[in-house]
């Protein structure tokens, strides 16, 4: 039954539900004591009689009548003698809650799948040192916390950064000229808004990081594709293509998407041109902490790219994305610029987290913590090749980092085949989508952070049983 409970405006679609547990009269009471003060029921609206919004409410008569006795006492409602009972005229309205829309609610509620990227694991061990820091920095907060600080965070977290760099990744720096982000993304946007304006050229890797490309070609930059080959981008075809391209983003220890490493002789190439061209090299060194066999190349930020490479790096992978901290290494002469358009943007990073992260990472506390998820990364990574190997895909064993390339033949619909992934529960992405130009090769792009190999290995083959 339809009831059309109101004479003015028209809340029946909103009705809510009343909670299931509690008194009913409290429950009612506060339902329609939320239409009105949200505007939904307007003043001098006409309520329902107490057998109708019994009715719709699914309560007893009785407990309709005192919630309208205590609308009244309130002062939300009025009874006219004779007449029923009115919302007052006299009634404060808040600003009703924005309607969260299904689609937003459903992606809330999207539990991440295995072999998605971008996940990482609950280290118990680092979660419990966390915790206990942050503890002791509320207990004991700094002054700091009560102020305005440093666009390029603490400086004391910098210090552990830079001198974790120069030891892990031979990139060469000191503390001022690291900056604190809110991660890669954020470090990339105070770049290209620092280093470029619309319209200048720039290259990208073809496939590209989707983010990455985003941010470049939503920001109006002229984008030239240039091929990666075994040995990363194509130094010389972007040299053909675009000899005078402002910058390149490039992800030179492991290329999102494809995962091949820039060789010595293409890094070389890359500095030189950009130091002839005075071009600015964007170094996304996102999960170089993940190599599961032999010494990683340094990056190119230390290899002599030091004037013309803006180095980022995040703690997304190695910790967890949620923390949203991430860095940035820039030449000197680029500190000042990139800090007025920190300060402008969103002022400084969190010091609490900042503080907490410092002792994480000066009482040995990170190192311990990355040997530990490589290991368990490993290990799911081996139980994802090995399911992978029993499906249609060429796969071999990445050497570094959280993803690899499951390699499908020429013309194959990858998206059609992600998308059949995710409806058995398998997080993989298609490969194509991710050319600027026309793709080179298809295949699906699968994670193997986050789950541990048993839980990578039973997605994997769901997958693999719904190809038939
Ligand atoms: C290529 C690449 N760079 C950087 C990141 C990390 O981004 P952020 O630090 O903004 O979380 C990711 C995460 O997926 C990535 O794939």
């Amino acid at each position: 039954m339809t009831l059309k409970l109101r004479t003015n405006s028209d809340w029946s679609a909103s009705t809510p539900m009343l909670p299931a547990q509690g008194p009913r009269r409290l429950a009612l009471y506060r339902s329609l004591r939320g239409l009105i003060e949200s505007g939904q029921m307007m003043p001098g609206d006409k309520l329902p009689t107490t057998r109708d919004i019994a009715k719709r409410f699914g309560v007893s008569r009785g407990a309709a009548v005192a919630a309208y006795e205590m609308l009244v006492a309130d002062g939300f409602a009025e009874a006219r003698v004779g007449a029923g009972t009115y919302v007052a005229e006299a009634v404060p309205l808040v600003q009703a809650a924005p309607a969260v829309s299904p689609a937003i609610m459903e992606q809330e509620a999207r539990a991440p799948l295995p072999g998605a990227l971008g996940c990482s694991t609950a280290d118990e061990t680092s979660l419990r040192i966390f915790r206990m820091l942050m503890n002791r920095h509320l207990a004991k907060p700094s002054l700091r916390h009560f102020h305005y600080n440093d666009p390029a965070g603490s400086l004391a977290l910098r210090v552990e950064v830079a001198a974790y760099l120069k030891a892990a990744r031979g990139v060469v720096c000191e503390p001022d000229q690291v900056i604190m982000t809110a991660g890669t993304q954020q470090g990339l946007d105070l770049a290209v808004r620092a280093l470029l304006k619309p319209g200048d050229p720039v290259w990208l890797e073809d496939p590209c990081y989707a983010a990455a490309r985003e941010l470049f070609e939503g920001t109006g930059l002229s984008v030239t594709a240039v091929p990666v080959d075994g040995e990363g981008i194509d130094v010389a075809a972007g040299v053909a293509a675009q000899p005078d391209a402002k910058a390149v983003y490039v992800t030179p220890s492991h290329q999102y998407p494809l995962g091949v490493t820039l060789s010595m002789a293409r890094r070389l190439a890359l500095i030189d041109w950009a130091r002839q061209a005075g071009a600015y090299i964007l170094e996304d060194d996102y999960d170089s902490e993940f190599r599961f066999a032999g010494p990683p190349l340094s990056a190119l930020q230390g290899m002599g790219g030091e004037g013309q490479v803006i180095y980022l790096g995040t703690f997304s992978k190695t910790l967890l994305p949620g923390f949203r901290i991430g860095y940035l290494v820039v030449p000197r002469h680029l500190r000042e610029r990139m800090l007025t358009i920190r300060r402008l943007t969103d002022r400084f990073p969190s010091t609490l987290a900042e503080d907490a992260l410092t002792e994480f990472l000066r009482d040995g506390h990170f190192s311990a913590h990355i040997k530990r998820a490589r290991k368990r990364v490993k290990a799911a990574r081996d139980a994802l090749v090995e399911a992978l190997h029993e499906g249609p895909f060429a796969v071999s064993t990445p050497e570094q980092g959280l993803h690899l390339v499951a390699e499908l033949p020429p013309g194959t619909d990858d998206v059609s085949l992600a998308k059949r992934a995710k409806e058995t529960g398998f997080g993989a992405k298609a490969l194509s989508p991710l050319y600027l130009g026309v793709p080179a090769r298809r295949g699906l792009v699968i994670g193997f952070s986050g789950f541990p190999p048993e839980v990578m290995a039973d997605g994997a083959r769901r997958f693999l049983s719904s190809l038939g």
